[in-house]
């Protein structure tokens, strides 16, 4: 390449990568290979030379043309790539932050309270469990020692599915207490779950939903006796309701699937007409325990004369409403959104021991 062309290069390469954009790229481009750019001018006064100099010129030419071209090449990629990280750092998105800072969502009062119930029982070393809403009727019914012909079935107030042709029709489980079946046959003792979820009867008032939801608590091992019951649902009822002396009163009563049985109540008092959980003179009651019934322990393969256990449900819209002061059940799946910003709790503050319940 003669010396011409040499600087000519230097000069043409040096304009490439001086480039700062895309744009500015384009206009060196336009400027020594476009139509009237340097390189091609210098391709049309190849026709005045002779045969023997225009080949070597041509040639020299040609290779300049390429450097160029290739050069202008790897410079656009160069722009390119910048262009898309700048475009990447300016569109950075902070996905921690709300999207809608003014409007963020809020945790459901029920969410908040079976949170609540797990973080408590949680810590005394319960796991949770679960189990289908829709369910047979020997879960939910016999193998709990309520026979075909029990009462405590018209009690339950069943929605019942339609006959699947075989005589059987499943249930819309009335409460939590089928998962206790469904572990026991599952697990080996010690067995220690809590059981969060939806049941169903068909009810309908100011206290009653045709769904609502419970949370089950099941406790199998050798030695566990009513004393373990009963301090285990104490120091719930005092962890939940935050007040370390609350009265709590264990009152016989009949489970088919416990025996003994009993029914919780909380201290409360109505004075000058307004509800307060705490010392006072009156009760309030806030769910059904007792020992596991040893029929149930073999319906389900665990030989009763090793193992023992307890078990318990509580109602979470009952907790929910005392604790929160809810006046009316219903409320609670009417979705509306001004009582949800209401009685809504923080998503970012996941209720623990340590960290404080609903703080
Ligand atoms: N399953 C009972 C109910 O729904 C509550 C309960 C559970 C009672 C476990 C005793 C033991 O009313």
């Amino acid at each position: 390449m003669s010396n011409d062309l040499e600087s000519l290069k230097s000069e043409m390469l040096a304009a490439v990568a001086a480039a700062g954009s895309t744009q500015a790229l384009e206009a060196v481009r336009v400027g020594e290979l476009g139509k009237k750019g340097r390189i091609t001018g210098l391709m049309k006064e190849l026709g005045g030379l002779d045969p023997q100099e225009r080949k070597a010129r041509g040639q020299a030419l040609n290779a300049l043309k390429d450097e160029v071209a290739r050069a202008l090449e790897a410079r656009k990629a160069d722009l390119a790539q910048d262009d898309l990280d700048a475009r990447l750092a300016g569109e950075g998105v902070d996905i921690t932050l709300p999207v809608r800072p003014e409007q963020t969502g809020c945790i459901h009062p029920i969410s908040q309270t079976i949170d609540e119930a797990i973080a408590i029982f949680g810590e005394m070393g319960f796991t949770v469990a679960e189990g289908p809403d829709i369910e047979e009727d020997w879960y939910n019914f016999t193998a709990l020692n309520i026979p075909p012909d029990h009462p405590a079935r018209q009690e339950h107030d069943t929605f019942y599915l339609p006959d699947t042709g075989d005589g059987q029709r499943k249930v819309l489980r009335t409460h939590t207490s089928p998962v206790q079946i469904r572990t026991m046959q599952q697990t080996k003792p010690p067995i220690r779950i809590i059981v969060p979820g939806r049941t169903y009867r068909c009810d309908y008032d100011a206290t009653h939903s045709p769904m609502f939801h419970q949370v089950e608590g099941l406790l199998v091992d050798q030695t566990t006796h009513m004393g373990h019951l009963k301090g285990c649902l104490i120091d719930f009822c005092r962890a939940f309701f935050d007040v370390d002396d609350l009265p709590v009163r264990f009152r016989p009563s009949y489970f088919p699937f416990t025996e003994p049985s009993a029914e919780v109540d909380i201290g409360c008092t109505r004075e000058g007409g307004q509800f307060r959980i705490g010392h006072g003179d009156d009760w309030m009651e806030i769910l059904g325990c007792g020992m596991v019934n040893p029929k149930v322990l073999e319906n389900c393969g665990i030989d009763s004369s090793v193992y023992q256990g307890f078990a318990f449900g509580v109602g979470i819209e009952r907790l929910a409403m005392l604790k929160f002061g809810i006046p009316d059940l219903r409320t609670f799946f009417e979705s509306d959104l001004r009582w949800l910003r209401h009685y809504g709790f923080s998503p970012l503050q996941a209720p623990s021991m340590v960290g404080g319940l609903d703080r």
